[in-house]
């Protein structure tokens, strides 16, 4: 059970706050998650009376749950949430802020902070934080959430590292990766562990390659201006799909304990090979959607004419060929992709087993976890075709939903919260994770920096473009 605790959410008003953490926040009381005089305290740079922030949540939860909510839990709900306004021209706002939240009378001095706020005012927050002696433990824990990104680069994650240091141990800095908190990323390691049938096979010796994939049928909508400074490539690969192939390729760890699992993905992350110069054309490939159709959407515009800037760089889709240099994945390349409007949306982790038999032609053999939409594993054969003809082959599919009715439905960050509320890191990323996937990804993004040719262009709504198989290894190979 949770420690009696505050919660203080930097950017309240913001999006992620209205979409996830406070319906979130209001799941998590309704199951009894939440202990009885846990506070949450929004912080917002807009002032709002007590009464208007409560009409704000009662409006973000009526939008989030369309069939109602109880009533009786919103009372309790709303008891527990404060709203204070940190005015960005008040200098003396982190002094105010800080006497309002050291009344131990009212919060309790077990402290989280979840900055989900501009990622320049990451370091800003801790400093003042540590300014106004918010972060000495001497009262309670103090742990501190930080949204993604961190950094925009390896240098940058590394100063940002240096200044939070300077006031928090690494046990209390909860960088987060939200793919972390889905229950169907968490189920990889179990299923490739607890299932002897798979760990046999999980090498070099049977697999072909491996793809990960995440493709949504979504634009980059309002957020043009931070898509635009950021692209695809560290939007997703760097972060999420980087992750989902962690999982999937480290070692089996000591124990399943939050630092044995984060030692294992540092080793995998450490170990994939840096892509040399000369091969980045075939290592790595970007695209921008073009105007198009999508499905339930109708027509819709290209990339650079909602940016209304035909000179952008901007990949709206990358795909990276990967090989991790250990003996258990030598040889078998591992390709990500990422795209915004594509056909259809979905996330999964298919793995390609060799052909083994040369009496039968082009045997397809795969073994896929499907994150989202629907969390299921599916097996697909090479089979023969009932009939006369001996060589007709097709594929069988065994596909086994991971949920059944009655499962609990729990959104990634409702798991995250908790777990920054428990003092448990394990499905939160390690400062040396971070520094692995800046180091993979800037040598790329510096490369297509460099290059300033126009952009592949797709048309919204089709598939991967022809021109991303350039990063296969083996012309059998194709995107599933
Ligand atoms: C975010 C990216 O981290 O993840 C978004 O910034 C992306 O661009 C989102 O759409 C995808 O998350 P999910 O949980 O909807 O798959």
């Amino acid at each position: 059970m949770i420690e009696n605790s505050t919660l203080v959410l930097f950017g309240a008003k913001g999006n992620l706050s209205r979409v996830k953490l406070i319906p979130g926040l209001f799941h998590l009381d309704e199951s009894g998650q939440l202990p009885e005089g846990m506070k949450i305290l929004s912080v917002g740079r807009q002032s709002s009376t007590q009464g208007e922030w409560e009409n704000e949540i009662k409006s973000m939860l009526d939008k989030k749950f369309k069939k109602g909510y109880c009533k009786e839990t919103f009372k309790k709900f709303i008891a527990r949430n404060l709203y204070h306004a940190n005015l960005p021209d008040d200098p003396d706002a982190f002094k105010k802020f800080a006497s309002r939240l050291k009344e131990s009378n009212k919060f309790a001095q077990n402290l989280a902070f979840f900055l989900s706020v501009r990622p320049t005012d990451f370091a800003l927050i801790v400093d003042q934080l540590a300014d106004e002696n918010l972060l000495d433990q001497s009262s309670g824990w103090k742990r501190v959430l930080i949204e993604k990104p961190f950094g925009t680069n390896l240098e940058s994650a590394i100063q940002l590292q240096q200044s939070i240091a300077k006031h928090l141990n690494e046990d209390q800095i909860y960088r987060i990766d939200h793919y972390l908190g889905k229950s169907a990323l968490q189920n990889i390691l179990v299923t490739r562990f607890a299932n002897s049938i798979l760990e046999p096979l999980w090498n070099n010796e049977h697999i072909d390659h491996i793809q990960i994939t995440n493709h949504e049928m979504l634009g980059v909508g309002d957020r043009t201006t931070f898509y635009d400074a950021t692209g695809a490539l560290r939007d997703m690969i760097q972060s999420h799909l980087l992750q989902m192939m962690a999982l999937t390729t480290m070692e089996k760890p000591e124990s399943f304990s939050p630092n044995h699992i984060r030692d294992e993905k540092i080793k995998l992350l450490e170990s994939i090979r840096p892509i040399k110069d000369g091969e980045f054309s075939s290592h790595a490939f970007r695209a921008q959607y073009a105007a198009g159709e999508i499905h339930g959407e109708g027509k819709v515009n290209g990339y650079l004419s909602e940016l209304e800037n035909e000179d952008s760089i901007t990949e709206t889709y990358a795909a990276v060929k990967i090989f991790i240099d250990n003996p258990r994945w030598k040889g078998v390349p591992i390709y990500l992709r990422t795209a915004k409007r594509l056909h259809e949306s979905g996330t999964n982790i298919s793995v390609k087993f060799k052909n083994t038999c040369s009496l039968i032609g082009d045997s397809n053999n795969w073994f896929i976890f499907n994150i989202q939409p629907g969390e299921s594993s599916t097996i697909v054969l090479t089979t023969k075709t009932p009939g006369l003809d001996d060589q007709e082959l097709r594929l069988t599919k065994l596909e086994g939903s991971n949920r059944i009715d009655g499962d609990e439905s729990i959104d990634a960050y409702e798991i995250l919260m908790l777990d920054l509320l428990n003092g448990n890191q394990s499905r939160f990323l390690h400062i040396d994770e971070v520094k692995a996937q800046w180091s993979f990804v800037d040598p790329i993004i510096n490369y297509w920096t460099q290059n300033k040719e126009k952009l592949h262009q797709y048309i919204s709504g089709s598939a991967d473009p022809e021109s991303s198989k350039v990063i296969f290894e083996d012309p059998s190979q194709f995107w599933r």
